[in-house]
């Protein structure tokens, strides 16, 4: 599994000099992801104090982590950069592609056959390029890099939201698209908005039915799903330093629902415990050695409303455990007050089932405290009323906790324990009966319960809460239940209560795992080939997009004049869609299927000006392409927000789309167009979209002449002969316009490669 020592080792002896300098750059005491962000420059030490929020400033991650959706066009990028091996240590981990069914001895196997080509592509391509490489049923993404790979100041990126798992411990650690990890991994920087700091002082101590928990589902209530946008979130105080290692990862995990950038916490015992005890003693000595550089400054922390630009305060010993939901993270509700919430909003109290896993809560200590309640319900005589599953988050937690009986304690209540992997988090779930969309209720130790996400029944009112509360209810079958005054009358008549959960931090007798499901890269990859099928449905190998012709682009068909929102998911939608992520033509058939037409509000129909017909958006492209005629999509404010998804810029440039003009650009899809060879422009004047018509022909001038900062000119060829110019800026610098020139990013770093 080999986590790189001297990978760790080289980033600490930087971590010192680099903080100071940082810090007398700054003139002041740093926060921990102050230290980390500085320490992690491209170009070493810093030379400019930065401005949160504003300054976009060039990184050098220490890790790359992909998951297996979004590996597969990370990597099929990658293999266009021409390099021989990563640049940095990666890994694959095969976890999003599981169905839960019928539990894990049925359900991996046949995503094993499902899936093989796939697998087998992942498995041949990190053979290659020095990628490690965890098989299907390993584990969790964010669980197996917590376990192996995660340090203490370090920073990594991943291709999965959750990447931000990490922080529990002490990294900082961002979610991104594919394109960003295939340039981390070529060797190139990686460009990030120097982020805003929350702080969230906790003081006192968790104790009862109250875990961590509880702390994230109460800062998503403060804070809300937007309010950590832009910003990582550090914690701190005597309440941190009493919580587990992995308590802390399920509190940075869900920074993900807050929108946080990253969640981190400073390097303590909790963390050299957990670092022991997954063999990692090595890394633990090493952290030591610089840990007073690995925590913020103790200044920052005496006086924190100094130095954060918000701070939350929680008080432990006072939290209570919170349910939040349904169909949204940041709708938190204390359990006290559940049973009357839910009757006044008409949620169904009967709960159907409880599932404990993800990748925020699948720990052994999760599964020891919810095992602890479950066992309790055997030795008190109740029978638990929901159904019950359980996604261990390893193999290694999983193998442990079946030797220590744990998951023996789940089956005897009739629990389902299905592959270590994702499953019904990302609506992997073959849920019996979800497709007569009844209106019913789940509960759940996961992060996100936006509504389908878990079994696609837009009816299932999904609660997020701990594992131990997951039990709890799951055992009482009732949402109004509230283990903290509530009794349940057992099979004997009588009423009994649940004492409050117990559990082990790490397991007592250690960690134990027969096959951890890891595969190490060759050494020497140049002789593996790899794997894709000329035929698959669900892989294909990316040719190099075509150079700029060199002239002005004329004649452009309108493709769409999208009206409103426009996000990634407009642009490339998930869902169905989420199979094809490997086959740039294939996935191609959703380019803009979810865009508003503004011509006649309609989704999916536009109009082909070569036949005056109405057709799917697609469709209607792949005819101008095949005429050989370019094309340009047209978008309102934001065009392009939500996700990271490099599908939305690589579909239509693909396709033929030349250009995309829209009132303002979601900055990340803004580079990912310009990554893609494609252009990425702005209206100079906003009420110009108005005087772009359905039938236009549109030339684009000055391209001969492409320079920063200045307009380029849009001829619109308007149907009844007129023409008219319009301003469109762009914010392309010399080296994005190089990529322009060259048809995208990737072809000038094979150009550097291969000189
Ligand atoms: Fe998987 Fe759900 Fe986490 S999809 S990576 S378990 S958020």
């Amino acid at each position: 599994m080999a986590f790189d020592i001297e990978m760790i080792k080289k980033v600490y002896a930087n971590f010192g000099p680099r903080t100071e300098a940082a810090r007398k750059l700054v003139g002041r005491p740093l926060t921990l992801s102050e230290k980390i962000l500085y320490t992690h420059l491209w170009d070493g030490n810093a030379s400019t104090a930065y401005s949160r929020g504003t300054d976009y400033v060039d990184f050098a991650p220490d890790r790359v982590a992909m998951q297996d959706a979004t590996a597969q066009m990370a990597l099929l990028q990658f293999m266009q950069a021409g390099r021989p091996k990563v640049a940095v240590p990666s890994t694959v981990h095969c976890d999003h592609l599981i169905t839960a069914k019928n539990g894990a001895a049925i359900d991996l196997p046949a995503a094993n056959t499902e899936s093989k080509e796939v697998f087998d592509f992942l498995a041949s391509v990190s053979d290659k390029y020095g990628i490690g490489f965890w098989k299907p049923g390993a584990g969790i993404i964010h669980q197996v890099v917590l376990e192996n790979y995660a340090f203490p100041g370090g920073m990594m990126i991943g291709t999965d939201s959750h990447t931000v798992n990490a922080g529990g411990l002490g990294m900082v650690a961002i979610g991104v698209g594919g394109a960003d990890a295939c340039d981390v991994m070529a060797g190139l920087p990686w460009e990030l908005k120097f982020p805003k700091l929350i702080g969230v002082k906790l003081t006192g101590k968790l104790s009862g039915w109250t875990s961590a928990k509880d702390v994230i589902l109460k800062v998503a209530g403060i804070l809300t799903v937007k309010g950590g946008t832009g910003a990582i979130v550090e914690y701190f105080g005597d309440g941190a330093t009493g919580m587990s290692c992995t308590g802390k990862g399920t509190i940075c995990n869900m920074g993900a629902e807050i929108g946080a950038t990253t969640s981190t916490f400073g390097y303590d015992e909790s963390m050299e415990r957990y670092l022991r005890a997954t063999d990692r003693a090595e890394v633990a000595d090493a952290a030591n050695e610089i840990k007073e550089h690995l925590t913020g400054d103790p200044e920052v922390y005496a006086e924190p409303e100094k130095y954060f630009d918000q701070l939350i305060e929680i008080n432990l010993s006072e939290l209570e455990p919170y349910l939040n939901g349904p169909f949204t993270p940041d709708l938190a509700t204390p359990i006290s007050k559940m049973k009357e919430v839910a009757e006044a909003n008409g949620w169904p109290l009967k709960v159907e089932w409880g599932l404990i896993g993800s990748c925020t809560n699948s720990s052994y200590e999760d599964l020891s405290r919810a095992a602890s309640i479950a066992q309790q319900a055997i030795d008190k005589g109740l029978t638990i009323k929901a159904d019950f599953g359980i996604n261990p988050g390893s193999e290694q937690v999983r193998y442990t906790a079946n030797r220590d009986g744990l998951l023996g304690t789940f089956e005897a209540l009739n629990a389902t324990i299905f592959t270590n992997a994702c499953g019904p988090c990302i609506g992997m779930w073959d849920r019996v009966g979800a497709e007569k969309q009844e209106k019913n209720t789940i509960v759940h130790s996961f992060n996100r319960n936006f509504a389908k996400r878990a079994d696609g029944n837009p009816n299932t009112f999904a609660f997020v809460t701990s594992p131990e509360i997951v039990a709890a209810i799951a055992i009482a079958g009732n949402l109004g239940f509230n283990p903290l005054t509530d009794t349940l009358t057992n099979n004997n008549g009588e009423q009994v209560k649940l004492d409050p959960p117990k559990g082990d931090e790490l397991p007592v007798n250690g960690y134990a795992v027969e096959d951890a499901g890891y595969q190490a890269p060759s050494i020497d990859g140049s002789g593996v080939q790899v794997l894709v099928s000329p035929t698959s449905h669900r892989l294909q190998l990316l040719d190099p997009f075509a150079a700029w012709e060199g002239t002005d682009l004329k004649g452009l068909k309108l493709l769409i004049k999208a009206k409103g929102k426009c996000t990634t998911d407009h642009i490339s939608m998930a869902g169905p869609w989420l199979k094809f992520r490997g086959h740039l033509d294939n996935i191609s058939n959703n380019m803009l299927i979810g865009a508003v037409n503004f011509y006649n509000e309609k989704t999916d129909f536009v109009k082909n000006s070569l036949t005056g017909e109405y057709g799917p958006v697609p469709a209607t492209q792949r005819a101008y392409k095949a005429a050989g005629l370019g094309a340009i999509v047209v978008g309102d404010e934001n065009y392009g927000e939500g996700s990271s998804r490099e599908h939305a810029a690589m579909e239509p440039r693909h396709l033929g789309v030349r250009a995309v003009l829209v009132k303002s650009f979601a900055r990340i899809h803004e580079t990912n167009l310009k990554k893609q060879g494609m252009l990425g422009l702005t209206f100079s004047i906003k009420d110009d979209y108005d005087k772009i018509l359905e039938d236009d022909v549109i030339d684009i001038i000055g391209l001969t002449t492409f320079t920063p900062n200045v307009p380029l000119v849009l001829a619109l060829n308007h149907a009844n002969g007129t023409k008219e110019e319009i301003l469109v800026n762009h914010s392309y610098n010399t080296q994005q316009i190089e990529w322009f020139k060259a048809g995208g990013a990737l072809n000038i770093i094979r150009r550097e490669a291969a000189a």
